[in-house]
């Protein structure tokens, strides 16, 4: 028998049954996709294909030249037309795709028919601009509907989009122009964020200063900030919109043609420009948000909670609910503004039926008191998701129960920028739920957990997360450095297997538990131990709301546990509970797990997509220098907790 490559220590025996008037009506109601899709997987897509409108049937299915895929070569089809058109040809024009809700309270209702004529005119205004095929187009938008119109647009007459996230700063919007050479820039003059504004522009304009890249910029007026434009450069969006025509062709694209441009961090180095093209990406997309989420198109009220600036706003707030015929809610904002109901004054306005966040903002929540959604109606809701961070077992059942009133399922969702579209996940009618497991693959996904040698795991072990057979939606390559896609994808196993960089285990199930990236696996007296799950332990405690861990040298072990704790609602850490905290981590999975120290914090570093930072606490726990901390979306709280670790270690 292989030897596990990382511990499996947290023992989780809850288990949620698909509620049985869910189950009845379930989208997916039985197991046989699993053997459907394994007798034939290339066929399984095929059946997912067939669901969208092509311009031009494909001639093969998959041409795989390892690493390199092709998905429904020969087909064409254009994403626009399947997300807008089509809907409205159908009859549907009049149906919702978005209600929008601003920070500051203003909303706007576009229907199908609206989306579309409004995608048109301003696809009809880029062309007019002298935008074409195949152009890179930077988006650095808020959440607005000019967002999904604009990269619809896209879209629509075959320019690539690349979205850049509006809490970027200017010199990520710089390196993203010039890796991608976009002559195009779309922006507004700002964005509200917590009842601020961020001057969008005011960072564009000097992104633009910084590169000779750009030679047009169409600007939308979102919070009246002053401007400036440059003649010849600058358009207002309005302007350019003005007297445009409502319809505009679908431009027929292949299906391997670039969809979009997405850029990921890397832990080292420079952003990675991560590419999607259009048939594959789009059925995987649709596939996924009909089955996982349970998609009823007709009553259903859907919210994605993220940032269309990340994968998970492309793939499940534009592209799979459009392609799905979704109504979604838009929400512009921060959770905590006016106040920390906000979310829960939204699901209860609009009926939100499906809420799909992160665990970062789960966990928050959970430190705000089950007394904001307990004020709520929160009925509508009928299922729940979660995405970004593993999500410790606490607070998947404090979501099950507090958001979901013990009725809802709780759909974890494991994927990656890379990987497009959801991959590991429960179905949520046949599924029976263990909090903090992902499940399984889904149907058509091989997934498997491996050790160093690339053995796969037994139940019960611990290793890599590895794809071992190619997806439609699977990224193609990085842009301009197809070297760097396969030596950071597919070296690590040969070049049949893709590595996701996650720790995983099994349970004795064969259930995919994910225990974090494996840069941040322990390592303590020869124990490889995952961050995830001294966190889960920690989590589990009655007062615990957040925690992180790290591990740091160690004279005696190797290294050792650091953890760093925030507390529910104003509760204030002290010796007692820490020593507390230490010896519940040692019941809960074993002493060897057993932090080092404990620090008690307000909150912990996160990246601006919610993200833990741990190599940021690492610096902090090893003492060293700490490097940039101006990406963090948190950025102050790094010098509460040096100071707490440098008066900690004073007084050992
Ligand atoms: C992590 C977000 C555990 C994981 C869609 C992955 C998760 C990285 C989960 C990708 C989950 C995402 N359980 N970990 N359900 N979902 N991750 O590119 O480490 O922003 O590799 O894509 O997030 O992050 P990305």
């Amino acid at each position: 028998m292989t030897e596990p490559t990382i511990e499996n220590l947290l023992r989780e025996g809850r288990t949620f049954p698909p509620p049985e008037d869910f189950a009845a009506r379930a989208t997916i109601p039985d197991e046989g996709v699993y053997q459907q899709a394994e007798d034939d997987w290339q066929g399984w897509w095929v059946s997912h294909a067939e669901r969208l409108r092509w311009l031009r049937p494909w001639d093969t299915v998959l041409e795989w030249d390892a690493p390199h895929a092709k998905w429904f070569t020969g087909g064409q089809l254009n994403v626009s037309d399947n997300c807008l058109d089509r809907h409205v040809d159908e009859g549907h024009g009049d149906q919702v795709a978005y209600h929008w809700e601003g920070e500051d309270g203003s909303r706007r209702t576009l229907t199908y028919r609206d989306l579309l004529e409004e995608t048109c005119r301003f696809a009809n205004a880029l062309k007019s601009l002298g935008v074409g095929k195949g152009d890179r187009v930077a988006i650095y938008l808020p959440m607005i509907p000019e967002l999904p119109v604009a990269m619809l647009a896209c879209a629509r007459i075959g320019a690539i989009h690349s979205v850049v996230f509006a809490g970027f700063s200017a010199q990520s919007l710089v390196d993203r122009i010039d890796d991608a050479d976009a002559q195009v820039v779309i922006t507004a003059d700002g964005a509200y964020r917590k009842g601020n504004v961020i001057p969008l522009k005011a960072n564009a304009d000097t992104a633009m200063a910084d590169t000779h890249r750009v030679r047009t910029c169409v600007v939308v007026r979102r919070t009246g900030e002053d401007v400036v434009l440059r003649d010849e450069r600058d358009h207002w969006y309005h302007d350019v919109v003005e007297g445009q025509s409502t319809e505009c062709p679908p431009e027929p694209m292949h299906a391997e043609d670039v969809l979009y441009i997405l850029y990921t961090s890397g832990t080292t180095g420079k952003p990675k420009g991560i590419v999607h093209t259009t048939g594959g990406y789009l059925t995987q997309v649709a596939a996924t948000h009909r089955m996982v989420f349970d998609l009823k198109p007709d009553t259903d009220v859907y919210w994605c909670a993220a940032d269309i600036g990340w994968v998970t706003g492309h793939s499940y707030i534009v592209y799979g609910p459009l392609a799905n015929r979704t109504t979604s809610v838009l929400y512009e904002g921060a959770p905590d503004h006016p106040a920390r109901d906000r979310f829960w004054s939204i699901v209860e306005d609009y009926g939100v039926t499906i809420l799909y966040t992160a665990p970062t903002a789960i966990r928050t929540f959970m430190k705000w008191g089950p007394d904001l959604p307990g004020a709520h109606d929160l009925s509508s809701l009928r299922l729940l998701g979660s995405v970004g961070e593993p999500i410790n077992p606490e607070a998947w059942v404090w979501y099950h129960q507090y958001i979901g009133g013990g009725r809802c399922p709780v759909v974890d969702t494991w994927w990656q920028t890379e990987t497009g579209a959801i991959m590991i996940s429960p179905l949520p009618g046949i599924t029976t739920l263990k909090p903090g497991s992902a499940m399984r693959p889904l149907p058509g996904i091989k997934a498997v957990v491996v050790d160093q040698a690339g053995d796969p795991v037994p139940p019960g072990g611990g290793g890599y997360l590895t794809l071992q057979r190619p997806w439609p939606s699977m990224l193609r390559t990085i842009w301009g450095d197809d070297d760097r896609y396969v030596s950071t994808y597919w070296s690590r196993f040969g070049n049949e297997v893709y590595f996701a960089g996650d720790g995983a285990k099994l349970d004795d199930d064969g259930h995919v538990w994910l225990l974090g990236r494996v840069d941040d696996v322990m390592n303590v007296s020869g124990h490889r131990i995952s961050t995830t799950e001294v966190e889960s332990a920690l989590v589990d405690h009655h007062a615990v709301a957040e925690a992180a861990v790290t591990g740091r040298s160690d004279a005696m072990t190797g290294q050792a546990i650091a953890a760093f704790v925030s507390l529910k609602g104003d509760r204030q850490g002290d010796e007692a509970l820490a020593a507390e905290l230490r010896e519940h981590v040692a019941n809960r999975i074993g002493k060897i797990a057993r932090p080092a120290n404990i620090l008690f914090t307000d909150d912990l570093p996160k990246t601006r997509s919610g993200k833990i930072m741990r190599r940021l606490l690492r610096d902090i726990a090893e003492g060293r220098e700490l490097g940039d901390v101006t990406t963090l979306a948190n950025a102050d709280i790094v010098s509460q907790i040096q100071a707490r670790s440098t008066a900690a270690a004073a007084s050992e």
